[in-house]
């Protein structure tokens, strides 16, 4: 049992602490947001994980977890102190180092006694050592040691819990055996691999890691592209190719280009990192714009329905970057819906959680509806941006009665060909063959 802290209560910081209290240790979760703290000690959970109300409130009743924004009591009274930050992508591209060097400074002037400080943010090659730096030029007593350790996060958003339960690995970079030993014990309850190496490697393994599944995205998005215009089909060319055991399946599904609060920014940050060390990643900066480009690839096959669409009435399905989460980080929907209502379409949506946070982000223009249903409601079109399982699974022939046209242009491949023709739309998804002829009677000749 350890007694941890954890600075930084968002989607890292309240996940992995309430993981390592589920192991069987005392965390104490930090943060200077007053508002998250307060939500948290009464018991509301600031983001939507599925299982994470549950898991905290279990940990939180058999007292082994804590919220606090009182940060310094909380670092004297912890042996281990994990910084789970964020690094924001700065106007430049590069991460924002400003949260973790506060950190490291407040980490500096509470050390009271020998500490372990664990990097869990995601962070450039190097803040490691620049972490050292602050916490040993802010401390108050020079004869407290501390070790740095890097232990970069790889969880997932919507799977978040089982993520960090059930680890591929846990990866410990550092300069003390001593440390890295007391970081892989705290691991030893998941019976996972661990694997310890130097800082520098391990803050590295992060960003590539982050880039090579970027790389599959992008990757499986153009031969998409490609397969639209010679005829095949992606999902066939990904079942294909991800049997290759030194390929694999996973991360080959093409769609509307990758989003959220890690991939957009890990591959900007590494792009700079890899400038700023006088090596052109030129591989690493396709990766980067066939990804912003891919939102347009939907956007152009409206316009060739349409041509002009302004007036038009499109129902969006889906509003957060992936499903299972209410995070609107970098979301394509974003791209997609402001540049609809740029062109003066109306835009009726619907996401099953993630509304509140795209109210802030998205245009006023935007309708928000509270069903699928009411989102299709005379609209001359439906896409398809998130596959929530509602959204996968919607009554199809319920949908396109309540279409004002059968059309339905799908960002994420949620449909069979066959039943797309059965139930008489007129569908395009992502790197498979159009339905054009929708089978309905009613199928428009003046659309
Ligand atoms: P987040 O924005 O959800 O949470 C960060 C929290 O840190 C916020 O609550 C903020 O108030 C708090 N904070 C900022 N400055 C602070 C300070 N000085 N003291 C205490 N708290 C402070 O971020 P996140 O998504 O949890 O990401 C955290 C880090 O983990 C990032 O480096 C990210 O790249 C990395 N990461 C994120 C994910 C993910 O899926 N979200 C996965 C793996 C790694
Ligand atoms: C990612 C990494 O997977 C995780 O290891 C890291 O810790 C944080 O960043 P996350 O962003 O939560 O996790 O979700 P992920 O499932 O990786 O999806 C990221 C984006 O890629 C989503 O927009 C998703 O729709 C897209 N994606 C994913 C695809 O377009 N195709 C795929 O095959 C997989």
């Amino acid at each position: 049992m350890h007694n941890i802290t954890v600075i930084g209560t968002g989607y890292v910081g309240l996940v992995s602490g309430t993981c390592f209290a589920e192991m069987g240790n005392r965390i104490i979760c930090c943060d200077v947001n007053k508002d998250k703290i307060a939500m948290l000690q009464n018991g509301e959970i600031p983001i939507y994980e599925p299982g994470l109300k549950e898991l905290v409130a279990k940990n939180v009743a058999e007292n082994r977890l804590f919220f606090t924004s009182e940060i310094g009591e909380a670092i004297e009274d912890s042996d281990i102190i994990y910084i789970a930050v964020g690094t924001p992508m700065a106007e430049n591209g590069e991460a924002d180092m400003r949260y973790v060097k506060e950190v490291a400074k407040t980490i500096g002037k509470h050390l009271n006694t020998y500490k372990i400080i664990v990097n869990k943010s995601t962070v450039p090659v190097g803040t490691g050592e620049l972490v050292r730096t602050i916490v040993a030029n802010n401390r108050a007593n020079e004869r407290v040691h501390f070790d740095v350790v890097s232990n970069p996060e790889f969880l997932r958003e919507g799977s978040a819990i089982a993520d960090c339960m059930n680890m591929d690995r846990a990866v410990i970079g550092a300069t003390s055996d001593k440390a890295a030993k007391v970081i892989a014990k705290l691991h030893e309850p998941l019976q996972t691999k661990i694997f310890i190496t130097d800082l520098q490697s391990a803050e590295m393994i992060k960003y590539a890691a982050n880039a090579f599944l970027a790389t599959k995205i992008s990757f499986i998005n153009a031969i998409a592209n490609l397969c639209e215009r010679v005829g095949a089909d992606v999902t066939q060319v990904s079942e294909g190719m991800g049997m290759d055991s030194r390929i694999g399946g996973k991360f080959l599904q093409a769609g509307i280009g990758y989003g959220g609060s890690c991939f957009p920014k890990d591959t900007f940050a590494l792009a700079h990192m890899a400038d700023q060390a006088g090596y052109d990643f030129t591989l690493l900066k396709s990766v980067i714009s066939t990804n912003e480009a891919q939102p347009y690839v939907m956007l152009k096959k409206l316009q060739d329905l349409f041509g002009d669409y302004a007036g038009r009435r499109i129902a969006v399905l889906g509003l957060a970057f992936k499903p299972n989460t209410d995070d609107m980080r970098c979301a394509p929907s974003l791209v997609i819906i402001d540049e609809l209502v740029k062109k003066g379409a109306i835009v009726q949506a619907y996401d099953p959680i993630a509304i509140p946070n795209a109210r802030a982000l998205l245009p006023a223009e935007v309708t928000y509806c509270d069903s699928v249903e009411a989102a299709v409601t005379d609209c001359d079109v439906c896409l398809i941006l998130t596959e929530w399982d509602e959204i996968a699974g919607m009554d199809l022939a319920s949908v396109r009665k309540l279409l004002k046209y059968p059309f339905m242009i799908d960002g994420r491949n949620c449909f069979s060909l066959q039943e797309m023709y059965e139930h008489g739309f007129v569908y395009h998804s992502v790197g498979r063959p159009a339905v054009l002829t929708a089978r309905s009677e009613s199928h428009p000749v003046n659309y």
